[in-house]
């Protein structure tokens, strides 16, 4: 029973060095290795490459080496056996660390005093909202968009998520479906979006979404964090909402075309943040291990854990 490392982007040996600790007795091989396909019964797979699993006859499963699963259906060839996506506390903690860390420095209006301080100016004339003050919404209470929640409400914020079916989480004001959408964005003054991208969701955050964003806050105008998915985003608009002033920052992890050409207008717009895909990178050392846990589930006769739908997308 061999597994098979299948990345299309990024580099496999790390992966297949802690494969090889956890499961010693298995072969673990990577694409372009000599290897028979008929052995193959598990791949571990970020952007393979499309048609590459549709080689492997008797493929049991695919585990996504990250918790988005998009980058799978983009092969019109994916096999069609179980799919299972990375859910650790390891990633969930990165990104709950990025989203607290960017809400806390658009609260703090960090990217005036980095700009202060390169002036040598000392001026304290704009007003600071407390925490409290300031209604931080989140699109998407899954797995990372609730950890985040319940962090940032730690944090003094008021805060509520937006998912796909109705939520309760305490303290936390839960909105659902397309119906309840504006009444969401109406008191959100941080948008923060960690929504996997499926054909429900490409394109949401636009012109038209961040214009419903609340206009009454404590805060000069409402900003935006997306380490979702970058197709989430149409960049033309949300460049159009900065300049205008819909929006007042963007802090972005995501793109629309990854890594960001350089001649997007978004690296040198002066209210927006970009971090390179890496909100919350996937640790082979902490994810390995939970693919391998997964494994043994099978071996053993018992469910996957942390199935995608497919029809769902996510
Ligand atoms: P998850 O547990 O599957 O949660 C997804 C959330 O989105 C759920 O609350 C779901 O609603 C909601 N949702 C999906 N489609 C929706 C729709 N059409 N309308 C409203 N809500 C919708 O996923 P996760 O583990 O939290 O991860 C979320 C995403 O983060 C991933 O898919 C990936 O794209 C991204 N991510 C990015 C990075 C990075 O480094 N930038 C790292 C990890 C993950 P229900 O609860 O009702 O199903
Ligand atoms: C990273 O983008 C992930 O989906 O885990």
């Amino acid at each position: 029973m061999t597994l098979l490392v299948a990345l299309g982007s990024g580099d496999p040996d790390p992966w297949v060095k802690q494969f090889r600790v956890l499961l010693p007795d298995r072969p673990i091989v990577k694409l372009g290795d000599n290897y028979d396909p008929s052995t193959v019964e598990f791949s571990m797979t970020w952007y393979h490459p499309a048609g590459s699993l549709a080689q492997l006859p008797n493929l049991k499963a695919v585990f996504s080496l990250g918790a988005g699963v998009d980058h799978l259906f983009r092969d019109p060839h994916l096999p069609d056996v179980a799919i299972a996506r990375v859910v650790d506390p390891d990633l969930t903690n990165r990104m709950s660390e990025y989203v607290m860390l960017h809400t806390l420095s658009i609260l703090r209006q960090m990217r005036r005093y980095r700009t202060q301080q390169s002036i040598k100016n000392w001026s304290d004339d704009d007003f600071q909202p407390a925490a409290t003050d300031v209604r931080v919404g989140i699109m998407g209470l899954g797995v990372l968009g609730s950890d985040a929640a319940r962090k940032l409400k730690l944090m003094g914020f008021n805060v509520a998520g937006w998912s796909r079916s109705a939520k309760s989480l305490d303290g936390i004001q839960c909105f659902s479906g397309d119906a309840e959408l504006s009444d969401f964005l109406a008191r959100t003054d941080i948008l923060i979006v960690l929504l996997p991208l499926t054909d429900e969701t490409r394109g949401i955050i636009n012109k038209n979404l961040l214009k419903g964003l609340a206009r009454d806050g404590r805060v000069a105008a409402p900003s935006l964090i997306n380490a979702g998915r970058g197709h989430l985003q149409i960049e033309t608009e949300l460049l159009e909402c900065l300049d205008d002033g819909t929006l007042h920052e963007a802090v972005l992890d995501v793109f629309q075309t990854e890594p960001l050409p350089e001649t997007s207008r978004l690296w040198a717009h002066p209210r927006v943040t970009i971090t390179p895909h890496n909100a919350s990178v996937s640790d082979p050392i902490a994810i390995a291990n939970a693919i391998a846990a997964q494994i043994r589930r099978v071996e053993k006769g018992e469910a996957l854990l942390n199935m995608v739908s497919r029809k769902k997308g996510y």
